[in-house]
């Protein structure tokens, strides 16, 4: 097992990475103050809710199984969390357990963020792209038909236990959306782990356990310094939105789970790329090099066909990462480094926009 730790004063806790976690009887009872309800959905309870509970032995516990999907994460179905709670008389000192990828993570923070204005909870990430991104930083949310994440709080986990031996069971298609997140840091922040994702991508995508825990292991020490350093993101921690600005308008218009997550992402960086060029940030071979690394990953590098500018334009004027209507981008100025910005030449974003959409 391997431990990033996230330091954040009295909100610091451990990121635990390896095989075998959920066997681990102390790791996650030992986090659990008095009761736990474990939050699940109904495809991975059948697979990992029985081993989860006995990981709690003795503890008093229970839990509640949402449906499955990002069209089900919003505050009615967050609501079944808070219903179960009650019925069941847990009160402030009651711990909270996500056991699940990013949506089952997102909405059962948000849960605890608000249930008795706060409870603590325990992330259990079973998806690459939550053992890489979500279940890190203490974002939580739900969604809503007008934008994606819109409601939400920070809350901060107080441990999150990735167990690698949980992606065994998951579809090719979610681990592939996992990497989008994985290279995402490889872009933002750090070439070398770029150039270690273009010498590894063959391993991670036929599931080599060494290189997979690298790559969760590496990916979570990026995040957890990021957050460390803007944890309620007013700078730098934007930078981790690269391609989300575009991202989030194809899964909101799209209609939540007809792109994955990690799928929207990747054409959204593809088209940051396209906006940096224009603004001539990168140059042609950058764009190319960043763009051969997303296709070998399996992952998308255009958007849906139907998507056109004026749509993308009405959702990202919406996104959190808009500034009273101006588009807030993140673009690349070399592999390894990013920048925020709203002052750019919107000449170039629009050209992007009807070159991709038009
Ligand atoms: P997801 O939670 O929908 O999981 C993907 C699919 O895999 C689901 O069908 C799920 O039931 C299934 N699954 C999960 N674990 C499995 C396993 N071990 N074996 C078999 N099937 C399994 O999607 P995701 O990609 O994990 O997360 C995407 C969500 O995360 C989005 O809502 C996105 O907005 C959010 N997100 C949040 C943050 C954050 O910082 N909070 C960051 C990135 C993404
Ligand atoms: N996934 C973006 C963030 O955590 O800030």
């Amino acid at each position: 097992m391997q431990t990033v730790n996230i330091d954040l004063g009295h909100r610091s806790y451990p990121i635990h990475i390896g095989s075998g976690l959920l066997g681990q009887h102390g790791l996650l009872a030992g986090q659990v103050r008095s009761r736990a309800m474990i939050v699940t959905n109904e495809t991975i309870a059948p697979l990992y809710l029985d081993k989860t509970l006995a990981c709690l032995g003795n503890l008093p516990s229970s839990s509640v199984i949402l449906p499955d999907g990002e069209s089900f994460k919003n505050l009615e179905e967050l609501n079944r969390i808070f219903t179960a709670l009650l019925e069941e008389n847990f009160d402030r000192n009651c711990t909270l357990i996500a056991l699940g990828g990013g949506v089952v993570g997102d909405m059962t923070g948000y849960a605890a963020a608000s249930y008795q204005r706060g409870v603590d909870f325990i992330q259990v990430p079973t998806t690459l792209l939550a053992q890489v991104d979500s279940s890190v930083g203490g974002k939580t949310g739900v969604n809503h038909a007008l934008g994606k994440n819109m409601i939400g709080a920070f809350h901060q986990p107080v441990s999150v236990i990735a167990d690698m031996d949980t992606l065994a069971t998951l579809e090719e298609r979610e681990l592939r959306a996992g990497l989008a997140e994985v290279i995402k840091y490889g872009f933002i922040i750090d070439s070398d782990f770029f150039r270690w994702l273009e010498d590894n991508m063959d391993a991670l995508l036929a599931r080599d356990t060494n290189a997979t825990g690298e790559a969760v292991r590496r990916s979570c020490e990026i995040k957890a310094r990021v957050v460390e350093a803007d944890e309620r993101e007013h700078g730098l921690r934007a930078l981790l939105n690269l391609g989300h600005t575009f991202g989030h308008a194809i899964e909101a218009a799209m209609g939540y789970g007809r792109w994955l997550h990690g799928e929207a992402v990747s054409a959204g960086i593809a088209m940051a790329l396209d906006t940096s060029v224009r603004l001539q940030l990168i140059d042609e071979a950058t764009r190319e090099r960043g763009l051969k690394l997303l296709v070998r990953a399996g992952l998308p590098v255009t958007p849906p066909s139907d998507m056109t500018p004026e749509t993308f334009l009405r959702y990202m004027a919406r996104d959190k990462k808009a500034n009273a209507g101006d588009i807030r981008l993140i673009l690349l100025d070399s592999i390894g480094k990013a920048h925020v910005s709203a002052d750019y030449d919107q000449r170039a974003l629009h050209a992007t926009l009807a070159h991709f959409a038009g």
